[in-house]
């Protein structure tokens, strides 16, 4: 309590708002909540971020959700409680290969997941979350565009089956979506009959192919809370059930079963770099200024052009 005490003060003083995901720890969840900041998906943050009139956001998440704020808004200070926490799709996308790529296929509009570097950000035409990821691609689609899409393969093989686009997929995948297991989710569905099953589309196909609602986060919540139904099985980073929770006070949750899943692993669905934001950190990079994020300008400035589309798209 204290320590939750301390950031409150520091963020009025550094006139700083706290940013959250889904993913990261409930206790800072629910303090970003009490100070007025935001907690939701990464394309949501980055709006927050960008209009809301603090100088000093602080972003708890990953790294690319900090390059996203920074790159929207240069002129203010981005603090991360830890700058080491990544993302698998990022660290699966290198900027330079991604380049070489985007060369062999210079016919294809590129379209990119938030979830990668400023500079892979910088050369694609498009950048998408997965709550809007499907309608950019079905628009771009109608115009009769050929896209190249990266890096969750998952996700772009969904939009690609939802579409009918021709989308030519990077191969990348997220380390926590990718664990959820087909065979163990269908025998999870026989033991709860009436429970209606939500899944991130960074799962893979065959579990996809048994939701009853696929979606981003935003998307998964609202269906927990406007579907008539008691239980759910949910296929995401268990970090979301706590906003779940919250949404939804009297349903029930269940997490969809990944490979980890046994009495040495409680909780395998969770991303081990959200794991790294925490109140302490989060303390002190308040109290000390330190762990800046910084991109550089002409990356950023060819990145923001890329983000600016979706922000325009989703107007
Ligand atoms: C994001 O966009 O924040 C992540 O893809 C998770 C999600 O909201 O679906």
């Amino acid at each position: 309590a204290e320590l939750k005490e301390r950031i409150k003060r520091l963020l009025k003083e550094r006139n700083a708002v706290l940013v959250a995901h889904y993913y990261v720890d409930a206790e800072l969840q629910d303090l970003a909540e009490e100070t007025g900041g935001c907690v939701s998906d990464s394309l949501e943050m980055a709006r927050f971020g960008r209009d809301h009139p603090a100088q000093t956001l602080v972003v708890a998440g990953v790294r690319f959700m900090g390059e996203s704020a920074k790159i929207l808004s240069p002129e203010k200070t981005i603090l991360m409680p830890d700058l080491d926490a990544t993302c698998s799709l990022d660290l699966g996308c290198p900027a330079d290969e991604f380049a070489a790529f985007c060369d062999q296929h210079p016919d294809r509009t590129v379209v990119v997941y938030a979830n990668t570097s400023a500079a892979v950000k910088a050369r694609a035409d498009w950048m998408v979350t997965s709550s809007i990821g499907l309608d950019i691609v079905k628009h771009l689609h109608e115009q009769g565009k050929k896209i190249l899409w990266a890096p969750d393969r998952h996700l772009g093989s969904w939009i690609q089956k939802q579409t009918g686009a021709d989308m030519l997929l990077w191969q990348g995948s997220c380390l926590v979506h990718d664990e959820f297991k087909g065979i163990e989710l269908d025998l999870l569905r026989t033991e709860h009959p009436d429970a209606k099953v939500l899944v991130h589309p960074e799962s893979p196909s065959n579990v996809v192919a048994q939701a009853d609602v696929v979606g981003s986060t935003t998307q998964l919540i609202n269906a927990a809370v406007n579907l008539p139904a008691t239980t759910f099985i949910v296929a995401t980073d268990n970090g979301i059930l706590h906003k779940m929770r919250a949404a939804a006070p009297g349903k029930h949750f269940i997490e969809a079963p990944t490979a980890g899943n046994s009495a040495t692993c409680k909780s395998c669905a969770h991303c081990p770099w959200m794991a790294m934001n925490g109140l302490k950190n989060l303390a002190e990079v308040l109290e000390s200024g330190a762990n800046e994020v910084h991109v550089d300008p002409e990356i950023g400035r060819q990145a923001k052009r890329a983000i600016d589309r979706m922000l325009d798209f989703a107007a």
